[in-house]
């Protein structure tokens, strides 16, 4: 497999939500801004919604990644589009109708993208995979920052990874969950090139320092 470009996304979830335009400003030098919406319902955990993404992408310079933690995502992923996001991740366990979301979203202008939990599989997304930019392979139980990295999951990253080098695709594979300078290297040698890390970046009193280190581990371990 040819050598890829490894993407970090720090996640706000771990940044400071009163100066959150600061804390924007001080990722400046990763890929994208991964905005995780959680709605009390779909996870035990509530955050922000459509209003406040359209601010952080007014703000950002960055492309805005939303990971919606929601139920119907069906019903309110396009405002998330509109809102200005460059991605939008919904889960498997919440969507009817994925391809059709993925339609409507790609519409848009916006990359689609499909989210599973640490239980779902990634074989029933094989026949679907052209609709979809990326997959989101989440390596904890979603809901909360700072929890342990589930290695687990990188057998699935191996098998998804594979299936897409077979058929020549270009979709990415993003892990979110627990990444950190310590499990980059595992990530990125599964086949793994969009990395979200939420509290290895904002635990970090130099946050590009810390980007900086999770991309180098990643990239040296990106399998050949
Ligand atoms: C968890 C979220 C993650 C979270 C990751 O449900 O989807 O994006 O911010 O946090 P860390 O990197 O601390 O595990
Ligand atoms: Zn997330």
């Amino acid at each position: 497999m040819k050598a890829m470009t490894i993407q970090i996304a720090p996640s706000i979830l771990s940044a400071d939500f009163c100066n959150l335009e600061r804390d924007l400003k001080a990722i400046e030098s990763a890929d994208l801004v991964h905005v995780d919406v959680m709605d009390h319902h779909f996870v035990p955990n509530l955050t922000l919604g459509e209003p406040i993404v359209k601010r952080i992408c007014e703000v950002t310079d960055l492309p805005v990644d939303v990971h919606l933690m929601i139920e119907d995502p069906d019903r309110w992923a396009p405002g998330y589009a509109q809102a200005g996001a460059a991605s939008v991740s919904f889960h498997m366990g919440a969507t009817h109708a994925p391809v059709r979301l993925a339609r409507q979203l790609r519409d848009m202008g916006c990359r689609a993208c499909f989210a599973v939990r640490p239980a779902e599989p990634v074989e029933p997304i094989f026949d679907i995979l052209d609709e979809f930019d990326m997959i989101l392979v989440m390596t904890v139980e979603p809901g909360f920052g700072g929890q342990k990295f589930l290695a687990n999951q990188m057998a699935k990253v191996r098998r998804l990874r594979d299936e897409i080098t077979r058929r020549g695709l270009s979709t990415h594979i993003q892990v979110d969950g627990g990444v950190s300078p310590a499990t980059a290297p595992v990530v990125a040698q599964a086949g793994a090139d969009v990395l979200v890390a939420g509290s290895a970046v904002y635990g970090a009193s130099d946050r590009a320092a810390a980007i900086d280190n999770i991309r180098n581990q990643a990239q040296s371990a990106y399998r050949a």
